[in-house]
């Protein structure tokens, strides 16, 4: 028996706290911090984009950025995070809804170089994970990973997800044939997870 699908939520209540981490929707007072990262060749070396310009970064937040919640297929969902001590923007995490009939999303994340190598991205991406299950009642969260980014699978794998596939040279990104890992967690999974995770 499949469930049916939930109507979609009332918008959450930012910021969502974690334990060290504070996030919320970016706004332009963002744009000097986010061209900090995602200027930067290395940061955007496996992202499907190229280095941003602060004109790109001005557009996303006038556009597909700008949502503070999702209500239908098709939207994705950007917070900025914070270290919640001092306030600082070190990243950001993004959930996508892609399938209202599979329930289906897909997580991205993005920290500054500065302050990689903490776990501060496996803390964001899981309340991003507890917003797409918990909230929003998906059943399946993929992540789509570059083998080469081989920090960003180690995440996944950290946040439990399971490989599912290893797309051999499947597509070509940035003029040559890159292979790619799909990642995905289901609903039931999440749960089991949270209740074995040590708090
Ligand atoms: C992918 C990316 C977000 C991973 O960043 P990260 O800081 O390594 O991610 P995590 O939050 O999972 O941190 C885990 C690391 O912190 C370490 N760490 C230190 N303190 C920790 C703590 N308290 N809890 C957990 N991990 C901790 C872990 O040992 C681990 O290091 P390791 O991977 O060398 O073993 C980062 O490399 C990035 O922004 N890359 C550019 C953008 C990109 O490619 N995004 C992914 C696209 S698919």
């Amino acid at each position: 028996m499949v469930d049916q699908p939930q109507p979609a939520p009332s918008h959450p209540a930012y910021p969502l706290r974690t334990r060290r981490l504070s996030l919320r929707p970016l706004t332009d007072r963002d744009i000097d911090v986010l061209l900090t990262y995602r200027a930067d060749a290395e940061v955007c070396r496996y992202l499907p984009f190229e280095p941003m310009t602060r004109t790109d970064i001005e557009q996303h937040l006038a556009s597909r950025w700008a949502g503070t919640w999702l209500t239908d297929e098709g939207q994705e969902l950007r917070l900025g995070v914070e270290l919640a001590a001092t306030g600082e923007l070190i990243g950001d995490v993004v959930l996508f809804w892609r399938s209202r009939e599979h329930r289906g999303g897909e997580i991205g994340y993005t920290l500054h170089p500065g302050f990689q190598g903490h776990g501060y991205a496996t803390e964001a991406v899981r309340a991003a994970l507890g917003l797409g299950f918990d909230v929003l009642g998906l059943h399946r969260i993929v992540a789509r990973v570059d083998e080469r980014n081989e920090a960003s699978a180690r995440t996944a794998r950290r946040l439990g997800m399971r490989q599912e596939s290893r797309l051999v040279r499947n597509e070509i990104f940035k003029g040559e044939w890159r292979t790619r890992l799909d990642f995905a967690m289901l609903a039931d999974e999440w749960r089991l997870a949270q209740r074995s995770r040590p708090e």
